[in-house]
């Protein structure tokens, strides 16, 4: 696990990107953006409004129409692999993620790609599965897990790849309380190991005390970024709701006190 403390290295550069898909739908229309190495971003805003499209961009999923996306440096269009080492995304369905018979084997399914020696796989699995609370399950069939403990099998999957960055697209959805309280907190736990961390929510309220920026997405375009206490009051013009305690002035509790 890294430990290093977060510099001022942008570690992801995005400039003027744009993507139209096939039938001509402009999904991503004209975004620059910088994120730091140790960041915490959350990007919010309605359906549609472009955020899963935008993060496919992050590992090569997509590729732009035109613009850049460069991860630590080096261009995703020019380098796909250290893009997809770099990166590591945690899909908003964890079942979609999920292709081994076991939990082992499905944690195991990246660095089985990568043609790492066996005891490489194994230690990082081992370590994966631990990260997020999973060790002792390891032969248990993932499809008689719970949907937070899908979640948490998922994360494990893209850790195995030492990514420095992941990437959550909405990891609280269809979860419960319980199911939001242990993502959240292996979110937080991964953020303090050294992982720069960008999330993609409908609902601030969960997590927004935790992170350090916020971005607003509508029509493909990035309307608002900066320090969440700044942006708050803003949301709910484009969609997204305001946490209550927010609108009130007060102090946005936690979601794991
Ligand atoms: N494969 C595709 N072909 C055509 N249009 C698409 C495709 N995928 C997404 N879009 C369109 O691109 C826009 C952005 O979609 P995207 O899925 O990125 O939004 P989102 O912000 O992630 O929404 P949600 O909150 O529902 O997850 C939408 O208008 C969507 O209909
Ligand atoms: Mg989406």
């Amino acid at each position: 696990m890294r430990s290093e403390k977060s510099t001022t290295m942008n570690i992801l550069e995005i400039s003027n990107l744009s993507h139209r898909f096939a039938d001509g739908t402009l999904g991503i229309d004209g975004i620059s953006l910088s994120i730091r190495e140790g960041e915490f971003a959350v990007i919010a805003g309605r359906n549609g409004s472009g955020k899963t499209t935008l993060l496919r961009h992050l590992n090569g999923l997509l590729l732009p129409s035109a613009g850049t996306v460069r991860v630590a440096g080096i261009s995703v269009s020019e380098n796909l692999l250290n893009a997809r080492q770099t990166v590591g995304m945690v899909f908003q369905d964890a079942d979609s993620q999920i292709v081994g018979e076991t939990v082992f084997d499905d944690a195991a399914f990246g660095p089985e790609n990568l043609c790492l020696p066996r005891a490489e796989i194994r230690k990082r699995v081992a370590e994966a599965l631990e990260a997020v609370g999973l060790s002792g399950l390891e032969d248990r069939k993932p499809y008689l897990l719970s949907g937070g403990q899908k979640r948490r099998l998922a994360i494990a999957g893209v850790l195995a790849m030492k990514p420095k960055i992941l990437v959550f697209d909405e990891p609280f959805s269809n979860l419960d309380y319980p199911g939001i309280r242990q993502v959240l907190s292996r979110i937080l736990a991964l953020h303090r190991s050294g992982h720069t961390i960008l999330l993609t929510t409908h609902d601030l309220e969960k997590v927004i005390v935790h992170a350090s920026r916020l971005m607003i997405m509508k029509n493909g375009k990035i309307v608002r970024d900066g320090n969440p206490d700044d942006i708050l009051a803003d949301t709910e013009q484009f969609g997204v709701r305001q946490p209550c305690a927010s609108r009130l002035g007060m102090k946005i509790e936690s979601w794991l006190n």
